[in-house]
């Protein structure tokens, strides 16, 4: 499907913008995925470009994860409607939780978990725009890390979003008290009440991507684009090959000196 035509119909649904929307659309065309992984679809709008990239590719999967308690307000047409209206239900998978996309997270590496204890990966591209929560996002980070595949990108939305931003928005906004809830974390209205001046002030998913991806050994080719928004890294390398056999070594390396000790 080409890109004016799936804009056209999602234009006037909330989140990604023209220009977001264009950039993760090209990207898919030149990476081809084949697997994608999506941590929050609110309506459903950035499912449905990514759905039509691989829609123009001809092959690929989405899955997306988000919350039951997101249809409160991201409804008319709600993600399911959309996906099903755009003919992507053979594309896009969406899935709810109760509490949070970690879960189905933890769901993902049992199945993945093979007999010698490496974890397959499974994804080719992966894009986390859900709860821009430190504490959640840097779960979430951890256990993604486990399912993407070596040389596939990984692609965190909102660096610079904080809560003191948010909060300062929501005390200005008019929404009637069943949408009093967090743009994009519906808990976090609880979670802020409980944050010191620099939790509210510091935006937690520049944090993540500066403090543990752009630090993180396995990890290249970092590059920020939507004017400082968007934050992308590439999986350069796995320890999945060697980690069981390094295991092994640490063990046979203790075992030796206990002998030695002993004799
Ligand atoms: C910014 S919106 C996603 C926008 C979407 N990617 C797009 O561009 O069209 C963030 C979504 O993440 C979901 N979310 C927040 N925290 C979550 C969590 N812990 N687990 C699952 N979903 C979560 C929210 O319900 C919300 O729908």
């Amino acid at each position: 499907m080409k890109f004016d035509e799936i804009w056209k119909n999602v234009r006037r649904i909330p989140h990604i913008s023209e220009l977001g929307a264009r950039e993760l659309y090209q990207v898919i065309l030149d990476e081809k995925p084949s697997r994608i992984l999506e941590l929050g679809f609110a309506q459903g709008k950035s499912s449905a470009i990514m759905g039509a990239a691989l829609k123009k590719l001809g092959h690929g999967r989405i899955d997306s994860v988000d919350l039951f308690v997101s249809m409160v307000r991201y409804n008319n047409p709600s993600a399911e409607e959309l996906i099903e209206k755009l003919e992507l239900d053979q594309i896009v998978f969406l899935h709810r939780e109760q509490n949070t996309y970690n879960w189905w997270l933890k769901n993902m590496i049992q199945q993945q978990l093979r007999r010698s204890s490496r974890i397959e990966p499974i994804f080719d591209f992966v894009f986390i725009d859900g709860s821009h929560n430190f504490t959640i996002d840097t779960c979430a980070f951890t256990l993604v890390d486990r399912l993407l595949k070596t040389g596939s990108l990984i692609l965190f939305d909102d660096l610079e979003y904080n809560y003191y931003d948010i909060n300062e928005r929501q005390n200005r906004s008019n929404d009637p008290p069943e949408l009093e809830i967090d743009s994009y974390d519906p808990r976090a209205r609880v979670l802020r009440t409980h944050m010191s001046e620099s939790e509210l002030r510091e935006p937690h998913v520049g944090l993540i991507y500066n403090l543990l991806v752009k630090t993180h050994p396995n990890y290249g080719e970092f590059r920020t684009s939507q004017n400082g928004n968007w934050g992308w890294a590439r999986k350069l390398r796995d320890w999945g090959e060697d980690y069981p056999k390094r295991r092994e070594w640490q063990w046979t390396n203790i075992l030796r000196k206990y002998m030695s000790s002993a004799l």
